[in-house]
């Protein structure tokens, strides 16, 4: 009885936490939990019945039925009554499927996003102002229905953030759209969830649910330049990062890397982890990610900069660091 109550506490825990889909913090979410809940219950009767029906068989002491009767009760509960019950079930789940594939209404916030191997690249796009190239996290306002176009330039991803909304596939060649309308503030974790190479499992991201004020203080200050390094152990790092050509594939707007093959690190030390989720966004994580990129996130197109001097590795990831 303790083993099976600690089981039953154990499964309770696992349902809650920022990747929970029967956890909902958004429209979508709360309905597909919702359709989840129905099911568990309708299964759960009809298994009952059913143990109820075995039961009673096993034990009854009555001569076996007419075989009239037998024929009605397998023609009865093996046909008519799936039917009923999953038709039911079906319609209930269809029912719900116009507000998924609605559109935002005009005027709401507008995203893209792009899944590449293996990492988010994200642009924002509000009225006329020019687009906000970001990568691995995702700030939207509360209460608020927020467009994503999605889109792939490589191979099959599919976009995931269980608490927020369903799930929906990144396709080359095609632009698919979710629309998220998250109900409470907080952070919650995304994840790819189609399989697409060989790091497909360290491709996730943030989504920072916030009061309006806060998320428009938020993309002003993503949508600005990086600060100068304020250091000589940062300027070092700049200094550094050029000269061995990350800024080739990397941009930092407000310097000479301009590139756009890799993610936009121009506020990369504002995030919550980096290299998508992969490593907490700390000094010495930056260090080993651009020393052993090739080990931790296998296949992935940034070479490993190990034969760099540990002190030069030191200083690059104090200026990435820095670019809060
Ligand atoms: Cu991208 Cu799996």
């Amino acid at each position: 009885m303790r083993i099976r109550c600690l089981a039953l506490a154990l499964c309770a825990a696992g349902c809650d936490g920022p990747q929970s889909a029967l956890d909902p913090a958004g429209r979508g979410a709360e309905q597909i939990a919702e359709v989840f809940w129905w099911m568990v219950l309708a299964s759960a009767l009809i298994w009952m019945a059913f143990l109820a029906v075995s039961i009673y068989a096993i034990h009854s002491s009555h001569e076996p039925a007419k075989l009239k009767g037998t024929n009605l009760l397998i023609l009865g509960g093996g046909v008519v009554f799936p039917t009923i019950v999953l038709s039911g079930l079906l319609t209930y789940g269809l029912a719900t499927l116009p507000e998924h594939l609605a559109e935002a209404p005009p005027g709401a916030l507008r995203i893209r996003v792009g899944g590449e191997q293996w990492w988010w690249r994200v642009q924002y796009r509000s009225g006329g102002d020019s687009a906000v190239p970001l990568a691995n996290e995702i700030h939207i306002p509360v209460g608020e229905p927020v467009e994503l176009l999605l889109e792939s330039r490589d191979v099959i991803h599919s976009f995931w953030v269980p608490s927020i909304a369903g799930k929906v596939d990144m396709i080359p060649g095609r632009k698919t759209r979710l629309v998220l309308q998250p109900t409470r503030t907080g952070v919650f974790r995304g994840t790819c969830a189609e399989y697409c190479g060989a790091s497909h499992a360290y491709m996730s991201f943030h989504v920072v649910v916030q009061e309006r004020a806060d998320f428009r203080k938020w993309l002003a200050h993503q949508a600005a330049p990086a600060l100068p390094p304020a250091t000589p152990l940062t300027a070092q790092g700049l200094a550094l990062f050029i000269s061995n050509g990350c800024g080739s594939c990397h941009s930092i707007r407000g310097t000479a890397a301009d590139g756009v093959v890799g993610p936009d690190l121009t506020h990369v030390g504002s995030r919550l982890s980096i290299a998508a989720g992969l490593l907490p966004n700390e000094q010495d994580a930056f260090r080993r990610w651009i020393a052993h990129t090739d080990s931790l996130k296998p296949g992935a197109l940034m070479p490993a900069f190990g034969m760099l001097p540990r002190d030069d590795l030191r200083s690059i990831a104090a200026y990435l660091e820095s670019l809060k």
